[in-house]
């Protein structure tokens, strides 16, 4: 069954890890996607990989011209958007310290995974509720509900995220426009192999589940943004996904299985 057939999504950080893949799932089920993202080349090659569905604009969510004009170009494209995923994101150098963090670093992780996606999930808005309707779905992490996983900027940025979705889904909903968040654990991508001193994909640790076995992999991610962009979801907004097979779920201080086995 074709879940998105004759949608029109925007999908940024589309050239790389979770987003290439989710844009290719997206085609599949029958979406014309636009792919956002800085890397030129990458997202061009998966467009020519994936046909007419989909086509890529240069796309830096930092700057609001460049949203601004994502947005246009879907809608003089294919005259509406109704999927905006606000997938770019950041991790910043691999530092745990707050003593050390400049704060250029914590500025920039902020300004690419936050104000990123303010901007996203503006110029969205802007186009959805003339129509109204839509659904705004933005990457955010398990790290938007614990502490210590990653570098200072990114945890804010990734909390933060959670906000902005409350607010958008409170005013947004009188549009009949849905916001909810995705929020992955831990995957090898080349984010989080850059952030662990460029470790090969198959020496990446396993970051482990609660269910046996188990480790969160881009099509989970992706199946999961697949279910909110659809009508599937429709009567979920506000919601933060967390796809991490359980992980946060657990108190190992506390946890009377062997969870280890
Ligand atoms: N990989 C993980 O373990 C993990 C876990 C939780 C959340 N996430 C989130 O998933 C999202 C995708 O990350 P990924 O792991 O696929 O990493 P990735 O590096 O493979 O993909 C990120 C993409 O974002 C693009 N990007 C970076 N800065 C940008 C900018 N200023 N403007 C436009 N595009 C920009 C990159 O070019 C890249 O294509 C991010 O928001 C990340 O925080 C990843």
């Amino acid at each position: 069954m074709l879940r998105l057939e004759g949608k029109v999504a925007i999908i940024t950080g589309g050239a790389s890890g979770i987003g290439e893949y989710t844009a290719k799932l997206f085609t599949s089920h029958g979406a014309k996607v636009v792919i956002a993202d800085i890397q030129d080349d990458l997202g061009k090659s998966i467009c020519k990989e994936l046909g007419p569905s989909a086509t890529f604009v240069h796309c830096d969510v930092t700057n609001e011209a460049h949203v601004e004009k994502a947005v246009d170009y879907a809608m003089s494209q294919y005259g509406k958007l109704d999927i905006m995923h606000n997938n770019a994101g950041i991790g910043g150098p691999p530092k745990p310290n707050i003593t050390n963090t400049a704060l250029s670093e914590f500025e920039q992780v902020i300004n690419v995974n936050l104000i990123g996606t303010f901007l996203g999930t503006k110029h969205a808005a802007r186009v959805m509720i003339p129509a109204k309707q839509g659904s705004i779905i933005t990457t955010s992490s398990t790290c938007s509900i614990i502490g210590g996983g990653a570098t200072y900027g990114y945890t804010v940025s990734k909390h933060g995220v959670v906000g902005l979705m409350k607010n958008a889904a409170v005013e947004l909903g009188n549009y009949g426009i849905r916001v909810n968040c995705v929020a992955p654990h831990v995957i090898s991508t080349p984010m989080t192999r850059s952030f662990l001193n460029d470790i090969k994909d198959e020496d990446f640790p396993t970051f482990y589940s609660n269910i046996k076995g188990e480790k969160c992999k881009v099509e989970d991610v992706a199946n999961a943004a697949l279910f909110l962009a659809s009508d599937d979801s429709k009567f979920i907004s506000g919601h933060n996904l967390i796809v991490d097979g359980g992980f946060t779920i657990m108190n190992t201080g506390f946890c009377i299985y062997d969870y280890t086995k």
